[in-house]
């Protein structure tokens, strides 16, 4: 009898241990047994709780359905389901009808207005990905439910903040009808020096796709997001409120295609990580470096070793966490043609000698 208890006893042990591991690419089951639907997402602490927030996935279309869907944790592991922190709407012709493209939520909490802030990339329904536009909405309580405010480009009228205005004159020179040809070299040049900039600042402000959102040790908040037809990252600062733009923005890797954006800050040094243009198939991640938010961005090796680094591990990074003096890397790996079945990729970024690396774990459990 006592031996059977103690059977008992440590294989309740072992499921819970079990339980309370990491184990990217597999099915990961929240608090009802369902496989977590919250895709391209991020992760909010507050009050001692994660929140993570991501988009929910039907299973035969990537269109948003349903809207921005929001679990807790108190250990990373084990997941409650909140419900539908941002929903989609059913009046015709609204921003966010239902079967628009709603991709890569990011919330951050404002302490002085005490609201959660959500920003988003949205794109209208039917349009494509046309509209390359941000969305805002704002919430009382972490879980929601979210109210939208507002969606467009980024900074009309506005030239980033390292342009001088010899840099800005010469923009006059780059006229759009000499590169109707793309990928050309006098085409990349001109991408660089900004011939897509320059196109935007004058008719609505700058695209903005791939995005997300960090907070930074003062309590500045910058928006990052893939711009420029996703040739070009823009670094967007944010207002007070943290729910616009405030006209100062810095480019980075101009022309150099870069989607996914996903930042970090470690000793003083800023830590950007993104992965290249291939739409929902995997490639290579990319790394840069900064001192100062604005740059300057100098671009380093991809982050990722062992099986499968050469593809981020089969995933596209979404978000860094930053969970008790450690970092922890989240990437999705996308299935288009079933895409609830995405699944996610959760893994420790380590530091060796001063530089970020990311390693394939099985299985790891969060400190
Ligand atoms: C990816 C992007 C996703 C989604 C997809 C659509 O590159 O990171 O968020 O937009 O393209 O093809």
């Amino acid at each position: 009898m006592r031996t059977a208890f103690c059977i008992i006893a440590f294989a309740c042990c072992c499921m819970a241990e079990a339980q309370h591991t990491i184990r990217s690419g597999e099915i990961w089951n929240d608090d009802r047994g369902m496989h977590i639907n919250a895709h391209g997402g991020g992760i909010l602490e507050h009050k001692g709780r994660y929140y993570w927030f991501g988009e929910h996935k039907s299973d035969n279309t990537s269109a948003a359905l349903v809207g921005v869907t929001c679990y807790s944790s108190r250990n990373l592991a084990d997941w409650r389901y909140e419900g539908v922190a941002l929903s989609v709407v059913d009046s015709v012709g609204h921003d966010l009808e239902r079967g628009c493209t709603l991709e890569r939520p990011k919330v951050i909490y404002n302490p002085k207005t005490k609201k959660f802030v959500m920003w988003f990339h949205l794109e209208l329904k039917g349009k494509g990905y046309s509209a390359a536009r941000y969305g805002v909405a704002v919430s009382d309580k972490p879980t929601g439910p979210f109210r939208y405010l507002s969606s467009g480009r980024a900074n009309p009228g506005k030239y980033p903040v390292e342009m001088s205005a010899a840099d800005i004159a010469a923009l006059d020179t780059l006229q759009a009808e000499n590169y109707t040809e793309w990928w050309t070299p006098q085409w990349r040049k001109a991408v660089k020096e900004g011939l897509f900039l320059k196109r935007d600042v004058t008719t609505g402000g700058q695209m903005a796709r791939d995005q997300t959102v960090y907070v930074d040790d003062d309590g500045k908040a910058y928006h990052i997001f893939s711009s420029e037809e996703n040739l070009t990252l823009n670094i967007a600062e944010l207002s007070d409120d943290f729910t616009r733009h405030t006209g100062r923005y810095t480019r980075v890797a101009p022309g150099g295609q870069n989607e996914a954006p996903t930042l970090f800050k470690h000793d003083d040094t800023y830590w950007l990580i993104t992965s290249g243009c291939t739409g929902w198939a995997p490639n290579k991640a990319r790394m840069f470096s900064a001192p100062s938010i604005w740059g300057p961005w100098v671009q380093h090796d991809s982050p990722c070793r062992g099986p499968q680094a050469d593809t981020t591990f089969g995933g596209q990074g979404t978000y860094i966490l930053h969970h008790r003096g450690t970092f922890i890397f989240m990437a999705d790996i996308w299935r288009p043609e079933h895409p609830s079945d995405a699944r996610y990729i959760w893994l420790p970024i380590k530091f060796e000698n001063g530089m970020p690396v990311i390693t394939w774990q099985e299985e790891w459990k969060p400190e």
